[in-house]
Protein backbone atom coordinates (compact mmCIF):
# COMPACT_ATOMS: atom_id res chain seq x y z
CA UNK A 1 0.00 0.00 0.00
CA UNK A 2 2.42 2.09 0.94
CA UNK A 3 5.04 2.19 -1.66
CA UNK A 4 1.74 2.45 -4.21
CA UNK A 5 0.90 5.90 -2.67
CA UNK A 6 2.75 7.94 -5.24
CA UNK A 7 2.07 6.48 -8.15
CA UNK A 8 -2.12 7.02 -7.08
CA UNK A 9 -1.24 10.44 -6.92
CA UNK A 10 1.05 11.03 -9.95
CA UNK A 11 -1.98 9.67 -11.72
CA UNK A 12 -4.27 11.75 -10.42
CA UNK A 13 -2.24 14.94 -10.91
CA UNK A 14 -1.62 13.56 -15.13
CA UNK A 15 -5.68 13.66 -15.24
CA UNK A 16 -5.79 16.60 -13.65
CA UNK A 17 -3.24 18.29 -16.07
CA UNK A 18 -4.89 16.91 -18.93
CA UNK A 19 -8.35 18.64 -17.71
CA UNK A 20 -10.53 15.22 -16.51
CA UNK A 21 -11.33 14.86 -12.36
CA UNK A 22 -9.80 12.14 -10.90
CA UNK A 23 -11.56 9.11 -11.38
CA UNK A 24 -14.74 10.71 -12.67
CA UNK A 25 -15.56 7.97 -15.47
CA UNK A 26 -17.97 8.72 -18.67
CA UNK A 27 -21.36 8.48 -18.86
CA UNK A 28 -21.42 5.17 -20.53
CA UNK A 29 -18.47 3.82 -18.47
CA UNK A 30 -20.73 4.70 -15.66
CA UNK A 31 -23.85 3.06 -17.45
CA UNK A 32 -21.66 -0.60 -17.83
CA UNK A 33 -20.46 0.08 -14.03
CA UNK A 34 -23.88 0.59 -12.41
CA UNK A 35 -25.37 -2.69 -14.78
CA UNK A 36 -22.27 -4.97 -14.23
CA UNK A 37 -21.30 -4.50 -10.77
CA UNK A 38 -23.22 -4.57 -7.52
CA UNK A 39 -20.43 -2.91 -5.35
CA UNK A 40 -21.14 0.37 -7.35
CA UNK A 41 -24.79 0.15 -7.18
CA UNK A 42 -24.55 -0.31 -3.30
CA UNK A 43 -21.59 3.02 -2.89
CA UNK A 44 -24.01 5.20 -5.45
CA UNK A 45 -27.21 4.09 -3.45
CA UNK A 46 -25.37 4.76 0.10
CA UNK A 47 -23.89 8.36 -1.12
CA UNK A 48 -27.47 8.94 -2.20
CA UNK A 49 -29.15 9.15 1.46
CA UNK A 50 -29.32 12.58 2.53
CA UNK A 51 -28.97 13.73 6.12
CA UNK A 52 -33.08 13.66 6.41
CA UNK A 53 -33.12 9.83 6.31
CA UNK A 54 -36.76 8.65 5.58
CA UNK A 55 -39.06 5.21 5.27
CA UNK A 56 -38.06 5.27 1.98
CA UNK A 57 -33.76 5.58 2.28
CA UNK A 58 -34.06 2.70 4.81
CA UNK A 59 -36.34 -0.02 2.56
CA UNK A 60 -33.61 0.48 -0.30
CA UNK A 61 -31.00 0.57 1.96
CA UNK A 62 -32.24 -3.18 3.30
CA UNK A 63 -33.02 -4.55 -0.16
CA UNK A 64 -30.74 -2.73 -2.72
CA UNK A 65 -27.76 -4.48 -4.26
CA UNK A 66 -26.63 -6.23 -0.98
CA UNK A 67 -24.08 -8.35 -2.70
CA UNK A 68 -24.23 -11.34 -0.80
CA UNK A 69 -23.46 -8.71 2.34
CA UNK A 70 -26.91 -8.49 3.00
CA UNK A 71 -28.25 -10.23 6.76
CA UNK A 72 -30.77 -11.75 4.26
CA UNK A 73 -29.61 -12.82 0.74
CA UNK A 74 -32.67 -13.39 0.07
CA UNK A 75 -33.88 -9.98 1.16
CA UNK A 76 -31.59 -8.40 -2.21
CA UNK A 77 -33.57 -7.24 -4.77
CA UNK A 78 -30.38 -8.62 -6.97
CA UNK A 79 -31.88 -11.98 -7.11
CA UNK A 80 -34.97 -10.97 -8.38
CA UNK A 81 -35.71 -12.31 -11.95
CA UNK A 82 -35.80 -9.84 -14.72
CA UNK A 83 -38.55 -8.35 -16.02
CA UNK A 84 -38.57 -7.64 -19.49
CA UNK A 85 -41.93 -7.73 -21.26
CA UNK A 86 -43.11 -7.14 -24.77
CA UNK A 87 -45.56 -4.21 -25.02
CA UNK A 88 -47.43 -2.85 -27.82
CA UNK A 89 -49.16 0.89 -28.51
CA UNK A 90 -52.27 1.52 -28.10
CA UNK A 91 -54.70 3.23 -30.79
CA UNK A 92 -58.06 4.75 -30.67
CA UNK A 93 -59.07 3.64 -34.02
CA UNK A 94 -59.38 -0.15 -32.96
CA UNK A 95 -55.93 -0.96 -34.81
CA UNK A 96 -53.37 -3.06 -32.41
CA UNK A 97 -50.19 -2.09 -31.96
CA UNK A 98 -46.93 -4.52 -33.00
CA UNK A 99 -45.94 -6.18 -30.32
CA UNK A 100 -41.98 -5.73 -29.56
CA UNK A 101 -38.93 -5.50 -27.33
CA UNK A 102 -39.51 -1.90 -25.08
CA UNK A 103 -36.48 -0.87 -26.75
CA UNK A 104 -32.89 -2.78 -27.30
CA UNK A 105 -29.28 -1.27 -26.49
CA UNK A 106 -25.87 -2.91 -25.73
CA UNK A 107 -24.43 0.59 -23.66
CA UNK A 108 -22.35 0.98 -26.78
CA UNK A 109 -22.21 4.19 -27.80
CA UNK A 110 -23.65 6.82 -26.11
CA UNK A 111 -26.18 8.54 -29.38
CA UNK A 112 -27.47 4.83 -29.94
CA UNK A 113 -28.03 4.98 -26.08
CA UNK A 114 -29.47 8.38 -25.53
CA UNK A 115 -31.77 6.98 -28.52
CA UNK A 116 -32.92 3.54 -26.76
CA UNK A 117 -33.50 5.72 -23.38
CA UNK A 118 -35.99 7.73 -25.64
CA UNK A 119 -37.70 5.15 -26.76
CA UNK A 120 -37.61 3.06 -23.59
CA UNK A 121 -38.85 6.69 -21.64
CA UNK A 122 -41.97 6.42 -23.75
CA UNK A 123 -42.80 2.70 -23.52
CA UNK A 124 -41.84 1.22 -20.51
CA UNK A 125 -44.68 -0.54 -18.63
CA UNK A 126 -43.99 1.98 -15.39
CA UNK A 127 -47.43 1.54 -13.93
CA UNK A 128 -49.74 -1.38 -14.66
CA UNK A 129 -53.17 0.15 -14.33
CA UNK A 130 -56.54 -1.85 -15.29
CA UNK A 131 -58.60 1.20 -15.27
CA UNK A 132 -57.03 2.13 -18.36
CA UNK A 133 -58.31 -0.57 -20.36
CA UNK A 134 -61.42 1.42 -21.17
CA UNK A 135 -59.47 4.14 -22.80
CA UNK A 136 -61.00 2.99 -26.55
CA UNK A 137 -61.99 6.44 -27.86
CA UNK A 138 -60.15 9.58 -27.71
CA UNK A 139 -62.66 11.10 -25.34
CA UNK A 140 -62.24 8.25 -23.25
CA UNK A 141 -58.64 9.33 -23.57
CA UNK A 142 -59.08 13.03 -22.40
CA UNK A 143 -61.07 11.91 -19.86
CA UNK A 144 -57.80 10.34 -18.00
CA UNK A 145 -55.91 13.43 -19.38
CA UNK A 146 -53.94 11.20 -21.96
CA UNK A 147 -53.04 12.89 -25.70
CA UNK A 148 -54.30 11.19 -28.71
CA UNK A 149 -51.39 12.07 -31.87
CA UNK A 150 -53.08 12.24 -35.14
CA UNK A 151 -51.88 8.60 -35.81
CA UNK A 152 -54.61 7.74 -33.34
CA UNK A 153 -51.79 6.46 -30.81
CA UNK A 154 -52.43 7.13 -27.20
CA UNK A 155 -49.51 8.31 -25.69
CA UNK A 156 -48.35 7.60 -22.39
CA UNK A 157 -49.88 4.28 -22.39
CA UNK A 158 -48.64 0.57 -23.44
CA UNK A 159 -50.25 -2.58 -23.11
CA UNK A 160 -47.39 -5.04 -21.65
CA UNK A 161 -47.99 -8.48 -22.25
CA UNK A 162 -48.05 -11.12 -19.42
CA UNK A 163 -49.24 -14.54 -18.14
CA UNK A 164 -53.15 -13.53 -17.98
CA UNK A 165 -53.07 -11.42 -21.50
CA UNK A 166 -52.19 -7.94 -22.56
CA UNK A 167 -52.55 -5.52 -19.62
CA UNK A 168 -52.61 -1.68 -20.12
CA UNK A 169 -49.96 0.57 -18.23
CA UNK A 170 -48.81 4.11 -18.15
CA UNK A 171 -45.53 4.39 -19.35
CA UNK A 172 -43.19 7.05 -17.86
CA UNK A 173 -44.31 9.64 -20.90
CA UNK A 174 -47.96 9.24 -19.31
CA UNK A 175 -47.03 11.53 -16.09
CA UNK A 176 -43.65 13.06 -17.50
CA UNK A 177 -44.94 14.06 -21.06
CA UNK A 178 -47.43 17.25 -21.74
CA UNK A 179 -49.19 18.45 -25.01
CA UNK A 180 -48.20 22.07 -25.12
CA UNK A 181 -51.27 22.62 -28.03
CA UNK A 182 -49.04 21.62 -31.15
CA UNK A 183 -46.25 18.93 -29.66
CA UNK A 184 -46.20 16.13 -27.34
CA UNK A 185 -42.83 16.65 -25.27
CA UNK A 186 -41.28 13.93 -23.08
CA UNK A 187 -39.97 14.41 -19.77
CA UNK A 188 -42.35 17.57 -18.75
CA UNK A 189 -45.03 16.69 -16.55
CA UNK A 190 -48.80 16.20 -17.04
CA UNK A 191 -50.99 18.33 -15.65
CA UNK A 192 -54.16 16.79 -17.08
CA UNK A 193 -53.42 12.94 -15.52
CA UNK A 194 -56.71 11.83 -13.62
CA UNK A 195 -55.33 9.05 -12.09
CA UNK A 196 -56.22 8.26 -8.27
CA UNK A 197 -58.95 10.43 -6.09
CA UNK A 198 -61.03 12.34 -7.62
CA UNK A 199 -60.63 14.70 -5.05
CA UNK A 200 -56.95 14.90 -6.04
CA UNK A 201 -56.27 17.79 -8.30
CA UNK A 202 -55.22 17.56 -11.86
CA UNK A 203 -51.72 16.03 -12.27
CA UNK A 204 -51.11 14.94 -9.08
CA UNK A 205 -50.80 11.45 -7.56
CA UNK A 206 -50.25 9.86 -4.52
CA UNK A 207 -46.79 7.74 -5.30
CA UNK A 208 -45.93 6.72 -1.97
CA UNK A 209 -47.61 3.97 0.20
CA UNK A 210 -47.36 4.77 3.29
CA UNK A 211 -51.28 5.78 4.31
CA UNK A 212 -51.16 9.16 4.31
CA UNK A 213 -52.86 11.17 1.81
CA UNK A 214 -49.98 13.14 -0.32
CA UNK A 215 -50.64 13.78 -3.77
CA UNK A 216 -48.09 15.05 -5.36
CA UNK A 217 -47.28 16.30 -9.19
CA UNK A 218 -44.64 14.95 -11.26
CA UNK A 219 -41.20 16.40 -11.85
CA UNK A 220 -40.04 18.16 -15.21
CA UNK A 221 -37.16 15.41 -15.78
CA UNK A 222 -35.38 17.74 -18.30
CA UNK A 223 -32.80 19.62 -15.56
CA UNK A 224 -32.85 16.52 -13.39
CA UNK A 225 -28.98 16.10 -14.06
CA UNK A 226 -28.86 20.09 -12.55
CA UNK A 227 -30.99 19.12 -9.53
CA UNK A 228 -29.19 19.64 -6.45
CA UNK A 229 -31.21 16.97 -4.60
CA UNK A 230 -34.04 14.52 -5.97
CA UNK A 231 -37.91 14.76 -5.01
CA UNK A 232 -39.91 17.02 -3.78
CA UNK A 233 -38.90 16.37 -0.44
CA UNK A 234 -34.87 16.40 -1.45
CA UNK A 235 -34.66 13.05 0.22
CA UNK A 236 -31.86 11.61 -2.33
CA UNK A 237 -29.02 13.82 -2.92
CA UNK A 238 -28.12 14.02 -6.87
CA UNK A 239 -25.25 11.72 -8.87
CA UNK A 240 -25.36 10.07 -12.30
CA UNK A 241 -25.57 6.14 -11.11
CA UNK A 242 -27.91 7.79 -7.94
CA UNK A 243 -30.49 8.46 -10.61
CA UNK A 244 -30.06 4.96 -12.28
CA UNK A 245 -30.71 3.51 -9.10
CA UNK A 246 -33.95 5.66 -8.19
CA UNK A 247 -35.43 4.86 -11.57
CA UNK A 248 -34.48 0.88 -10.72
CA UNK A 249 -35.99 0.78 -7.35
CA UNK A 250 -38.64 2.67 -8.68
CA UNK A 251 -39.62 -0.23 -10.83
CA UNK A 252 -39.28 -2.83 -8.42
CA UNK A 253 -41.55 -0.95 -6.01
CA UNK A 254 -43.71 -0.47 -8.91
CA UNK A 255 -43.67 -4.77 -9.42
CA UNK A 256 -44.30 -5.27 -5.33
CA UNK A 257 -40.69 -6.27 -5.26
CA UNK A 258 -40.89 -8.76 -7.24
CA UNK A 259 -39.47 -8.17 -10.37
CA UNK A 260 -36.61 -6.11 -11.72
CA UNK A 261 -36.15 -4.54 -14.64
CA UNK A 262 -33.29 -4.78 -17.09
CA UNK A 263 -30.46 -2.49 -15.65
CA UNK A 264 -29.48 -2.02 -19.39
CA UNK A 265 -32.72 -0.02 -20.17
CA UNK A 266 -32.88 1.62 -16.75
CA UNK A 267 -29.51 3.24 -17.60
CA UNK A 268 -30.38 4.09 -20.87
CA UNK A 269 -33.75 5.84 -19.88
CA UNK A 270 -31.19 7.85 -17.15
CA UNK A 271 -28.36 8.64 -19.63
CA UNK A 272 -31.14 9.74 -22.08
CA UNK A 273 -32.70 11.91 -19.37
CA UNK A 274 -29.03 13.15 -18.22
CA UNK A 275 -28.82 14.56 -22.22
CA UNK A 276 -32.20 16.84 -21.45
CA UNK A 277 -30.01 19.12 -19.88
CA UNK A 278 -29.09 20.31 -23.25
CA UNK A 279 -32.29 21.08 -24.36
CA UNK A 280 -33.21 23.72 -21.74
CA UNK A 281 -33.72 27.22 -23.04
CA UNK A 282 -30.56 29.80 -22.48
CA UNK A 283 -30.87 32.65 -19.97
CA UNK A 284 -29.88 36.05 -20.26
CA UNK A 285 -27.63 36.70 -17.29
CA UNK A 286 -26.88 40.33 -18.54
CA UNK A 287 -30.99 40.97 -18.16
CA UNK A 288 -32.88 43.44 -15.75
CA UNK A 289 -34.55 40.24 -14.82
CA UNK A 290 -31.58 38.65 -14.03
CA UNK A 291 -30.61 40.71 -11.74
CA UNK A 292 -34.26 41.03 -9.76
CA UNK A 293 -33.76 37.53 -9.74
CA UNK A 294 -30.47 37.28 -8.01
CA UNK A 295 -31.84 39.84 -5.43
CA UNK A 296 -35.32 37.79 -4.49
CA UNK A 297 -34.50 34.53 -5.55
CA UNK A 298 -31.11 33.49 -6.13
CA UNK A 299 -30.64 32.56 -2.24
CA UNK A 300 -32.47 29.22 -2.49
CA UNK A 301 -32.91 29.36 -6.58
CA UNK A 302 -28.98 29.26 -6.67
CA UNK A 303 -26.28 28.89 -9.29
CA UNK A 304 -26.51 28.20 -13.40
CA UNK A 305 -29.30 25.36 -12.40
CA UNK A 306 -31.35 27.98 -10.37
CA UNK A 307 -31.50 24.87 -7.75
CA UNK A 308 -31.05 24.43 -4.10
CA UNK A 309 -31.04 21.59 -1.64
CA UNK A 310 -33.51 21.84 0.77
CA UNK A 311 -35.45 24.63 2.31
CA UNK A 312 -37.34 23.87 5.72
CA UNK A 313 -41.29 23.93 4.94
CA UNK A 314 -41.79 26.54 7.80
CA UNK A 315 -39.65 29.06 5.39
CA UNK A 316 -41.43 28.43 2.13
CA UNK A 317 -44.90 27.96 3.58
CA UNK A 318 -46.43 25.51 1.18
CA UNK A 319 -48.74 22.61 1.88
CA UNK A 320 -46.79 20.48 4.82
CA UNK A 321 -48.36 17.34 4.95
CA UNK A 322 -46.21 15.62 2.40
CA UNK A 323 -43.23 16.54 4.43
CA UNK A 324 -44.44 15.68 7.60
CA UNK A 325 -43.80 11.67 8.17
CA UNK A 326 -44.60 9.61 5.20
CA UNK A 327 -41.70 7.39 3.15
CA UNK A 328 -40.42 10.68 1.81
CA UNK A 329 -40.80 13.43 4.48
CA UNK A 330 -37.82 15.39 5.43
CA UNK A 331 -39.71 18.52 7.19
CA UNK A 332 -38.90 20.34 4.09
CA UNK A 333 -38.63 20.83 -0.09
CA UNK A 334 -35.88 21.66 -2.40
CA UNK A 335 -35.92 24.43 -4.39
CA UNK A 336 -36.27 22.91 -7.75
CA UNK A 337 -34.45 24.01 -11.07
CA UNK A 338 -36.34 26.68 -12.71
CA UNK A 339 -34.50 26.07 -16.27
CA UNK A 340 -37.61 25.28 -18.48
CA UNK A 341 -40.07 26.61 -15.46
CA UNK A 342 -42.27 28.25 -18.43
CA UNK A 343 -43.34 25.38 -20.17
CA UNK A 344 -44.44 23.61 -16.94
CA UNK A 345 -48.10 23.83 -15.30
CA UNK A 346 -48.86 23.05 -12.19
CA UNK A 347 -46.28 24.03 -10.16
CA UNK A 348 -44.96 23.47 -6.50
CA UNK A 349 -44.82 20.09 -5.20
CA UNK A 350 -48.90 19.68 -5.18
CA UNK A 351 -49.15 21.21 -8.31
CA UNK A 352 -51.40 24.24 -6.41
CA UNK A 353 -50.51 27.06 -8.58
CA UNK A 354 -51.31 27.21 -12.07
CA UNK A 355 -48.06 28.73 -13.71
CA UNK A 356 -44.97 31.01 -13.18
CA UNK A 357 -47.02 33.65 -13.41
CA UNK A 358 -49.22 32.49 -10.24
CA UNK A 359 -46.53 31.54 -8.06
CA UNK A 360 -45.59 35.27 -8.72
CA UNK A 361 -49.20 36.51 -7.84
CA UNK A 362 -49.18 38.09 -11.44
CA UNK A 363 -52.48 36.10 -11.71
CA UNK A 364 -54.84 34.98 -8.88
CA UNK A 365 -53.49 31.78 -7.18
CA UNK A 366 -55.00 29.65 -4.70
CA UNK A 367 -51.69 28.39 -3.65
CA UNK A 368 -50.00 28.63 -0.07
CA UNK A 369 -47.13 30.40 0.50
CA UNK A 370 -44.05 30.76 -1.33
CA UNK A 371 -44.57 34.03 -0.60
CA UNK A 372 -40.95 35.20 -2.39
CA UNK A 373 -40.88 38.33 -4.77
CA UNK A 374 -43.85 40.14 -3.87
CA UNK A 375 -42.15 43.49 -2.69
CA UNK A 376 -41.30 43.15 -6.35
CA UNK A 377 -43.27 45.72 -8.56
CA UNK A 378 -45.48 43.86 -11.49
CA UNK A 379 -43.02 44.79 -13.95
CA UNK A 380 -40.36 43.81 -11.99
CA UNK A 381 -41.58 40.49 -11.24
CA UNK A 382 -42.94 40.33 -14.91
CA UNK A 383 -39.11 41.08 -15.80
CA UNK A 384 -38.39 37.86 -13.93
CA UNK A 385 -40.89 36.21 -15.64
CA UNK A 386 -38.91 37.09 -18.98
CA UNK A 387 -36.20 36.30 -18.01
CA UNK A 388 -36.76 32.53 -16.76
CA UNK A 389 -38.78 32.03 -20.20
CA UNK A 390 -35.16 32.48 -21.75
CA UNK A 391 -34.17 32.49 -25.61
CA UNK A 392 -36.87 30.76 -27.72
C1 LIG B 1 -48.01 7.46 -12.22
C2 LIG B 1 -47.22 8.59 -12.61
C3 LIG B 1 -45.73 8.37 -12.82
C4 LIG B 1 -45.14 7.48 -13.68
C5 LIG B 1 -45.80 6.44 -14.57
C6 LIG B 1 -43.71 7.73 -13.58
N1 LIG B 1 -43.46 8.73 -12.69
FE1 LIG B 1 -41.67 9.53 -12.23
N2 LIG B 1 -42.52 10.70 -10.83
C7 LIG B 1 -43.87 10.79 -10.57
C8 LIG B 1 -44.09 11.66 -9.44
C9 LIG B 1 -45.43 12.04 -8.83
C10 LIG B 1 -42.82 12.11 -9.03
C11 LIG B 1 -42.50 13.05 -7.86
C12 LIG B 1 -42.18 12.18 -6.66
C13 LIG B 1 -41.43 12.88 -5.56
O1 LIG B 1 -40.75 13.87 -5.84
O2 LIG B 1 -41.49 12.40 -4.41
C14 LIG B 1 -41.85 11.49 -9.93
C15 LIG B 1 -40.49 11.67 -9.85
C16 LIG B 1 -39.56 11.06 -10.69
C17 LIG B 1 -38.13 11.25 -10.61
C18 LIG B 1 -37.41 12.17 -9.63
C19 LIG B 1 -37.25 13.50 -10.33
C20 LIG B 1 -36.60 14.57 -9.52
O3 LIG B 1 -36.28 15.62 -10.08
O4 LIG B 1 -36.43 14.37 -8.31
C21 LIG B 1 -37.56 10.51 -11.60
C22 LIG B 1 -36.10 10.36 -11.95
C23 LIG B 1 -38.63 9.83 -12.29
N3 LIG B 1 -39.84 10.20 -11.72
C24 LIG B 1 -38.46 9.00 -13.36
C25 LIG B 1 -39.47 8.23 -13.92
C26 LIG B 1 -39.23 7.23 -14.94
C27 LIG B 1 -37.91 6.93 -15.60
C28 LIG B 1 -40.43 6.65 -15.17
C29 LIG B 1 -40.73 5.48 -16.10
C30 LIG B 1 -39.94 4.28 -15.84
C31 LIG B 1 -41.41 7.30 -14.33
N4 LIG B 1 -40.79 8.25 -13.57
C32 LIG B 1 -42.77 7.01 -14.30
C33 LIG B 1 -44.87 10.14 -11.26
C34 LIG B 1 -44.67 9.15 -12.20
C1 LIG C 1 -36.30 30.70 0.77
C2 LIG C 1 -36.02 29.95 -0.42
C3 LIG C 1 -36.72 30.37 -1.72
C4 LIG C 1 -36.75 31.61 -2.29
C5 LIG C 1 -36.14 32.90 -1.78
C6 LIG C 1 -37.47 31.44 -3.54
N1 LIG C 1 -37.86 30.14 -3.70
FE1 LIG C 1 -38.92 29.38 -5.23
N2 LIG C 1 -39.04 27.59 -4.31
C7 LIG C 1 -38.44 27.29 -3.11
C8 LIG C 1 -38.84 25.96 -2.71
C9 LIG C 1 -38.38 25.21 -1.47
C10 LIG C 1 -39.73 25.49 -3.69
C11 LIG C 1 -40.51 24.17 -3.68
C12 LIG C 1 -41.76 24.40 -2.85
C13 LIG C 1 -42.83 23.32 -2.96
O1 LIG C 1 -42.77 22.50 -3.89
O2 LIG C 1 -43.73 23.31 -2.13
C14 LIG C 1 -39.82 26.55 -4.69
C15 LIG C 1 -40.56 26.45 -5.86
C16 LIG C 1 -40.62 27.44 -6.83
C17 LIG C 1 -41.35 27.33 -8.06
C18 LIG C 1 -42.13 26.11 -8.53
C19 LIG C 1 -41.31 25.35 -9.54
C20 LIG C 1 -41.91 24.03 -9.92
O3 LIG C 1 -41.42 23.42 -10.87
O4 LIG C 1 -42.87 23.60 -9.28
C21 LIG C 1 -41.17 28.49 -8.75
C22 LIG C 1 -41.75 28.85 -10.10
C23 LIG C 1 -40.32 29.33 -7.94
N3 LIG C 1 -40.00 28.64 -6.77
C24 LIG C 1 -39.91 30.58 -8.31
C25 LIG C 1 -39.23 31.45 -7.46
C26 LIG C 1 -38.95 32.83 -7.79
C27 LIG C 1 -39.23 33.47 -9.13
C28 LIG C 1 -38.35 33.36 -6.69
C29 LIG C 1 -37.93 34.79 -6.48
C30 LIG C 1 -38.96 35.77 -6.65
C31 LIG C 1 -38.25 32.31 -5.68
N4 LIG C 1 -38.80 31.17 -6.20
C32 LIG C 1 -37.69 32.46 -4.42
C33 LIG C 1 -37.60 28.09 -2.39
C34 LIG C 1 -37.43 29.45 -2.60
Amino acid sequence: METRRPLVIAASLALVVAGCTPGARSPLEDARAYRDDARVRREALEASIAEHDTPYGALRAMHYALAGEGLDSEADWDRLPELAPRVREVFVDGTEGEPGPIAETELASLDQVIAAGERAFDRYPAQIDLGLTTIRTRADAARMGLHVGDDGRVRGLIEAETASGWVPALTCSGCHGRFDGSTFRLAIPNERLAIGSPSWPLGTMDVTDDGIENPTRPSDLRPIARQARLHHTGNLVNGRIARMVRIETLLITQQNERFRPSRTLVAAISLYLDSLADTLPALDHASSGAALFGRACARCHAGEALAGAWVSVEEVGTDPIATTGGQRGTGGYRAPSLLGVTDRRALLHDGSAADLRAVLHLDPSEHVGHGFGLELSTSEREAIVTFLAGAP
